[in-house]
């Protein structure tokens, strides 16, 4: 085996890693397999981002293609084909007339980069002044520096100093009334008008942007309560605050529509997506603008003036390009959109018929997503870290975090892969 010492994993114990290492070597359709020959069944599409399962032909034969053609497309003041053609694939599947896209590499980078947007927006509007902006715990917008200052979640921010000054927090939509509820809660609606408090503390007109994920991914799945996407939307509305949702986990069918925007029934301004965009295989992000604020920004520039100070050496690379095109091609021609949203209920029935393991304290989830929560062990997610080791033993991988197990099967899982991933949750969560 490689020699593991000089590589640090991100987001991972890298001592107890290094003991006892999970090595993947091979995926194809819902499986992976490790450098030990063991079959992996895939809970959780890599990390979101798989939707279409692993080794799609058609994504490596464009992909391949395109460096055959064009290795790499200068982005400033250069472009190339497949960035139009990948931003109109783009605009079919958007609500609203959110049908204009920056891309970026990665989600942190579309969150970072929406961020930059609304700031600009009000600027030129000449409403400098909006310079806060209102995000919400256990939230998770990346790892970036601005992203880490929307954080809701405490060890991603803890150690790395005090963030952009004047963001502050909505309280997070989990509650003890909800729990074990499929699909949204009846009680939380008004968590939304923290939204409002803070526009009646600081001035509404002070408050660039919240950013909510409709659907906390990345802590435990936290669903909507009803109404409450919608109260935001109206508080955003009274108070000239742009509402940003950042679908980078909800993005691209998981929710049964291209995004969970339509799937609830609430439009925002500005839509971070990243991870499905090219079902993970070349790295790429993008930020989906509406109109009016592509207009308002364009349009405050001199004719030959740079309008955005802000972009990528690999912005709309064309390997991206071509993955991505590929990727939305298959959705659209294989009607994956349609496909989760056909298998969601059976996927919610079975998850939630784990629910009186005597180990599990709550369930949560919507679509081809679901939240676990387990009783806490001694230590902070030592619970979820065994779950996890123990699942990867019986041939399961999925998502930990804390004591939280997340589950999100590729879009193009089968009914018997739903049933494997609960047998072996059952098994080995039943005896943790
Ligand atoms: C909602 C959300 N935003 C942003 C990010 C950051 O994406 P990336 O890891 O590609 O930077 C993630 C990653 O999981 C996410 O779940």
């Amino acid at each position: 085996m490689a020699n593991l010492d000089h590589y640090w994993l991100p987001f991972t114990p890298n001592r107890l890693f290094k003991k006892d290492p999970r090595l993947l070597v091979r995926a194809e359709g819902m499986y992976f397999w490790n450098d030990r020959g063991e079959q992996l069944l895939d809970g959780v599409s890599g990390l979101f981002c798989c939707a279409l399962g692993h080794g799609r032909p058609e994504i490596l034969e464009a992909v391949t293609r395109q460096y055959g053609a064009l290795d790499f497309g200068t982005p400033f003041q250069y472009s190339h084909p497949g960035t139009f053609e990948l931003a109109g694939m783009l605009a079919d599947i958007t609500p609203g007339d959110l049908n204009r896209f920056f891309f970026t590499c990665s989600g942190s980078e579309s969150v970072d980069t929406a961020m930059k947007i609304a700031l600009l927006y009000h600027r030129v509007r000449g409403e400098g002044q909006r310079q806060r902006f209102v995000s919400r715990e256990r939230s998770y917008h990346g790892v970036n520096m601005a992203g880490v200052s929307l954080s809701g979640m405490v060890k991603n921010r803890e150690c790395f100093g005090a963030g952009l000054p004047g963001v502050v927090h909505m309280r997070h939509t989990w509650l003890e009334e909800n729990r074990f509820t499929p699909g949204q809660g009846e009680h939380g609606a008004d968590l939304a008008d923290d939204l409002q408090r803070f526009a009646d503390l600081y001035g509404g007109d002070t408050i660039a942007a919240c950013f909510v994920e409709p659907i906390a991914g990345s802590t435990g799945i936290l669903v909507p309560p009803r109404g409450y996407l919608e109260r935001l939307r109206q508080i955003c509305d009274r108070h000239g605050i742009l509402l940003v949702f950042d679908e980078v986990i909800t993005g691209f069918g998981r929710t049964g529509k291209p995004f969970a925007s339509q799937t609830f029934g609430v439009v925002p301004d500005l839509i971070t997506v990243a991870k499905a965009l090219t079902n993970g295989t070349v790295p790429m992000g993008a930020v989906a603008i509406r109109e009016a604020i592509y207009q308002e920004i364009t349009g405050s520039a001199p004719e030959v003036g740079i309008e955005f100070f802000h972009g990528y050496t690999y912005s709309g690379h064309p390997l991206a390009c071509a993955a991505g095109i590929a990727t939305q091609t298959i959705y659209r021609e294989e009607g994956i959109f349609e496909r989760s949203a056909e298998l969601a209920p059976f996927f919610q029935e079975r998850v939630f018929g784990l629910r009186e393991i005597p180990v599990i304290r709550d369930i949560r989830g919507f679509g081809l997503l679901a939240g676990i929560d387990l009783e806490p062990g001694e230590g902070f997610g030592q619970r979820g870290y065994a779950a996890l080791q123990r699942l990867y033993a019986a041939g399961l991988l999925v998502r930990v975090t804390a004591d939280s197990v997340i589950l999100a099967p590729a879009l193009i899982a089968e009914r018997e892969h739903v049933d494997r991933i609960c047998d072996t949750l059952r098994e080995v969560l039943s005896t943790l």
